[in-house]
């Protein structure tokens, strides 16, 4: 893992890297990707009703949330990796569009639910506070966010040139965990729960996520 240089890397090399890197290796992640998170998603799985829609923000390759979605729940999975989403067409139904976390195309109020597992934290820095308002945007209010993001206090922006052994390089860019609760509460949510779960797919042990489970205010 290397840290960004001073000079920090502009958003849109960012965005293209983050996008290029998971076109390459979208088949190793799949891979790689495990079910440890399984019943945490599917115990915030369990609070939609059918008729509910949920969108999956940075889903990848469909898993762990839209291959999940209980019976009548319609879900929308939006990425910007157009290999990521082939590989999610054959993991669920729901319906998978390109974009991007900070302009999601979807209209206001659209959705009961939006889960952004492991997708944030490839947004840089300075547009998570824009990816969180879009959450909220296309939220009905009172809806509910499962967000995942780093755990540290310290925040941390750099790149690994061969990650997963991938042989493709990718980034990452986390402010720390006491500032996404604040943006959070700034884009209108409360957070209603936190989980600390180990980081099974990472090439190095010990690390953990934040699993974040938040409500928008209603109105
Ligand atoms: C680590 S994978 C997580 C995939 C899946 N949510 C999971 O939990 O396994 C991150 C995904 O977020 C997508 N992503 C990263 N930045 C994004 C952005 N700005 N907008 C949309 N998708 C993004 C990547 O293309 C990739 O598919």
């Amino acid at each position: 893992m290397t840290d960004d240089p001073a000079r920090s890397v502009g958003p849109h090399a960012r965005r293209a890297a983050v996008r290029d890197g998971y076109d390459g290796m979208a088949a190793t992640y799949a891979r790689e990707r495990d079910d440890a998170e399984a019943a945490v998603v599917e115990s915030f799985l369990a609070g939609l009703s059918p008729g509910d829609r949920l969108l999956d923000a940075g889903c990848g390759q469909g898993t762990p949330v839209l291959n999940r979605l209980p019976d009548g729940v319609e879900g929308v999975g939006v990425d910007l990796s157009a290999s990521m989403l082939d590989l999610a067409r054959d993991r669920t139904d729901a319906a998978l569009l390109r974009g991007d976390l900070t302009r999601l195309p979807a209209a206001a109020d659209a959705v009961d639910a939006v889960a952004a597992l492991h997708s944030a934290i490839h947004v840089p820095i300075p547009e998570h506070a824009t990816a969180f308002a879009e959450f909220a945007r296309v939220l009905r209010p009172g809806g509910r966010l499962y967000l995942t993001a780093a755990t540290d206090g310290e925040g941390w922006s750099g790149t690994n040139d061969d990650w997963l052994g991938s042989g493709e390089s990718m980034a990452w860019s986390f402010p720390g965990i006491d500032r996404t609760r604040e943006q959070l509460r700034e884009a209108g949510f409360r957070v209603t729960d936190e989980r600390v779960l180990a980081d099974t797919v990472a090439d190095d042990d010990g690390g953990a996520w934040t699993h974040l489970f938040a409500r928008l205010a209603e109105e």
